[in-house]
């Protein structure tokens, strides 16, 4: 393996190698750091022989090129969307670079390397730190800069931090550019799309105080020319689950230059004397293998540098809410409980309803002890029952929130985000605890910690359901930027309180949920063990849904719930089979009423689940590959394989075939051409070259609503 990090101090040049890329920046002699490669492998020779990247055209009007800087700042003959933007204590604004040096750590243990260019202001107390982490085992690298206010003298001044991104990216020139992203909303998220980018800037980000359901903090920029199998593609993803934004600049000149942070328009940060800001990490990918290498390369990254327990396989999980509502009590619960078991299902999760006076979204949210009415002897006997039948046990949370008919808000009704004189708009009946305030989270991890601990509580199903309005923490003063900190305050507190509630309770399992997918992003994956991607639970939006989630974040991650029909999002009736088979392509789980189940369903549910159980493994820790995705193609199939081959398993979804053709053979992925592979169900043998190369014929049953799953396994 050569060197990750290599240095040629006569050029100032800087290569970065994971296996199969180079990433090359230059430190110029002004001391600005330059772009100058992000691609495939060079050695140092090659990268010192590299031009910076993008055309500096000094004609009076045009400037720095954006796609040629590591970080493009506010100074100077620059027009581009700025990564880096101040204002000093004495009102400039225009930055101007000065080297300052470098550090190296190379960790021994893990095989990382970090390193770090010191820049400064040449006039102003600003230090400005470009992180970069490669690691030997991942194409991913991970970009962040840390900032610091340098005049920590008595009467030193505060810097205003107008714009403080992660890093920039550049793509090196092509013809044309595509951006891949996934768009949504409540109940519809992760929906991929893929169009030419207009010249100009392109803007993505949540305003919302989440990361959002309406756009994922990721993108995928390509020539053009990329498919599934082939071609190259440019991608990043940021660790960080509040606001954000990511500006795609396409220049006119056809260069390309990515920026991306944390925080929307408008936020504005101080920086105290002596006082450092770190970014959040942006994480960067260059695949040479198109849509389907760069999603596996994404997803063994996740697996093997994010998720907190990878090797896991995550249980069969029932979830109350789409049964009971909010009307939840301890018989009705047991009784959920016991069809549950019967199923074969290995983790019961109560929902909403449990607590308080919380028998709507009216009153209650808030006050964390159980409704009496609905548990007289706490939680501990259904907890107890559950353990009984050989279930773990859940439990709902929204630790953010508050109802104001609650008795937490009439005891703290400063508590929450607001501004004074403003009103204080309520969505779902229910205001946003300012989890910013010390105190607030303090409260919030006090409580958890202790629900999980005194009642042996093995799972946490972590809702949060509204975004933020009224913005305010009036306690902080009137200074720029003294009351814009909550929005990184609060998002470092809601990591912080995850992160101390793990290590208290190390075999505690975490559930993401922010109104299904309202929060998801690689530092929310980093704490949690599998999210709640959706409120939408048809069986057939899922699969578009489903998609674009795992276009980025692993299949392990994905739980997807069979319901009831007709569908309380869509209305829709999809079969039981073909709910099932949509949930089985991710984490299944249950959320019916299955009280009202008939004996044939919650027979044929059980044969699903023991099913299941057989091919999870490939599904949760396989190789995915998309062989027809949902946007293209009537017939909508996954492949997911085992590392080494030995076993396959491959799901098709055909919800309305025309004029009774049948399908052409699905063309499988990623076998072994030599070998022979026993299909599970009917023993019929195929041999693994006859599956690459012809295909397979899927057993789709006649009609609308046509789906069929086949498990291989090499002889
Ligand atoms: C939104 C979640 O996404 C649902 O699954 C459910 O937990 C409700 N909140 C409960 O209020």
């Amino acid at each position: 393996m050569p060197v990750a990090v290599s240095h040629a101090p006569a050029s100032r040049t800087w290569l970065l190698r994971t296996p199969a890329t180079g990433y090359v920046l230059r430190v110029d002699d002004d001391g600005t750091p330059r772009h100058v490669h992000w691609g495939g492998p060079l050695t140092l020779e090659q990268a010192e022989a590299m031009p910076a990247a993008g055309p500096d055209v000094f004609n009076g009007w045009d400037g720095r090129s954006p796609a040629g800087e590591e970080l493009p700042i506010d100074g100077g003959a620059r027009f581009g969307a700025p990564s880096l933007q101040v204002r000093f204590a004495d009102g400039t604004r225009a930055l101007e670079w000065a080297a300052v040096g470098h550090t190296l750590d190379e960790d021994p243990d893990t095989g990382a390397s970090t390193l770090r260019l010191h820049f400064r202001d040449r006039h102003y107390p600003l230090g400005i730190t470009l992180g970069y982490l490669v690691r030997q085992d991942s194409d991913v690298i991970e970009r962040w800069t840390e900032l610091r206010n340098t005049d920590d003298s008595p009467d030193g001044a505060a810097v205003e931090l107008l714009r403080a991104d992660s890093g920039s990216w550049a793509m090196p020139p092509r013809d044309d550019y595509r951006l891949s992203h996934a768009f949504g909303a409540w109940a519809a998220e992760t929906q991929l799309t893929r169009a030419q980018l207009p010249y100009g800037e392109t803007v993505l980000t949540s305003r919302r105080g989440t990361s959002s359901h309406h756009a994922q903090p990721w993108a995928m920029i390509d020539a053009g020319d990329a498919d599934e199998q082939h071609g190259q593609v440019w991608s990043t993803a940021l660790a960080w689950s509040g606001t954000w934004r990511i500006t795609v600049q396409r220049t006119s000149d056809n260069h390309l230059a990515l920026t991306a942070g944390a925080g929307h328009d408008g936020v504005q940060l101080r920086l105290a004397p002596g006082e450092t800001h770190t970014t959040p990490r942006l994480a960067g990918l260059y695949s040479d293998g198109g849509f389907g290498a760069t999603t596996r390369a994404w997803h063994a990254h996740i697996r093997a540098h994010v998720l907190p327990h990878p090797g896991e396989t995550r249980p069969v999980l029932y979830n109350s809410w789409e049964a009971t509502g909010f009307a939840v009590t301890q018989d009705g619960q047991q009784r959920l409980a016991a069809h549950a078991a019967a199923l074969g299902v290995e983790l019961f999760v109560m929902d909403d309803g449990w607590f308080g006076a919380r028998r709507s979204d009216r009153a209650g949210l808030g006050d964390w002890t159980p409704h009496p009415g609905a548990f007289p002897d706490g939680l501990q006997p259904l907890v107890d029952q559950v353990h009984g039948l050989g279930m773990q046990f859940g439990l709902w949370v929204e630790p953010e929130m508050v109802n104001p008919d609650s008795d937490l808000y009439r005891a703290h009704p400063d508590w929450v985000l607001h501004h004074p004189h403003r009103q204080r708009t309520e969505l779902r009946r229910q205001l946003v605890l300012n989890l910013a305030r010390r105190d607030v989270a303090d409260w919030a991890y006090g409580w958890l910690t202790r629900l999980v601990g005194d009642h042996g509580i093995d799972f946490l199903k972590w809702d949060m359901n509204r975004p933020f309005t009224e913005a305010g923490w009036p306690e902080q003063g009137a200074a720029p930027g003294a009351q814009d900190r909550l929005w990184i305050d609060y998002t470092r507190n809601y990591l912080d309180v995850l992160d101390r509630l793990r290590a208290d309770h190390p075999g505690l399992r975490v559930e993401a949920c922010s109104s299904g997918g309202g929060r998801v992003d690689l530092a929310v994956l980093a704490r949690t063990d599998q999210v709640w991607i959706s409120d939408n639970t048809d069986g057939s939006d899922r699969l578009v849904i489903q998609d674009g989630y795992a276009q980025v974040y692993p299949v392990r991650t994905m739980a997807a719930w069979v319901t009831d029909v007709p569908n309380q999002q869509s209305g829709r009736a999809v079969p039981l089979r073909f709910r099932f088979h949509s949930a089985m392509s991710g984490l299944l789980s249950l959320g019916g009423d299955l009280a009202e189940w008939t004996a044939a369903e919650l027979k044929e549910a059980g044969g699903y689940v023991a099913e299941y159980k057989t091919y999870r493994h490939l599904v949760q820790h396989g190789v995915l590959h998309r062989l027809r995705p949902p946007q293209t193609h009537a017939l909508t199939a996954v492949q997911y394989t085992a590392p080494d081959a030995s076993e396959a398993v491959v799901f098709g979804w055909l919800q309305q075939p025309r004029f009774g053709r049948p399908q052409p053979p699905l063309r499988l992925a990623a076998l072994d051409p030599v070998a022979r592979y026993r299909d599970r169900a009917t023993d019929t043998v195929h041999h693994g070259a006859v599956l690459l190369e012809r295909g397979l014929d899927l057993p789709l049953p006649a009609g609308d609503w046509s789906s069929a799953v086949v498990h291989l396994t090499r002889i």
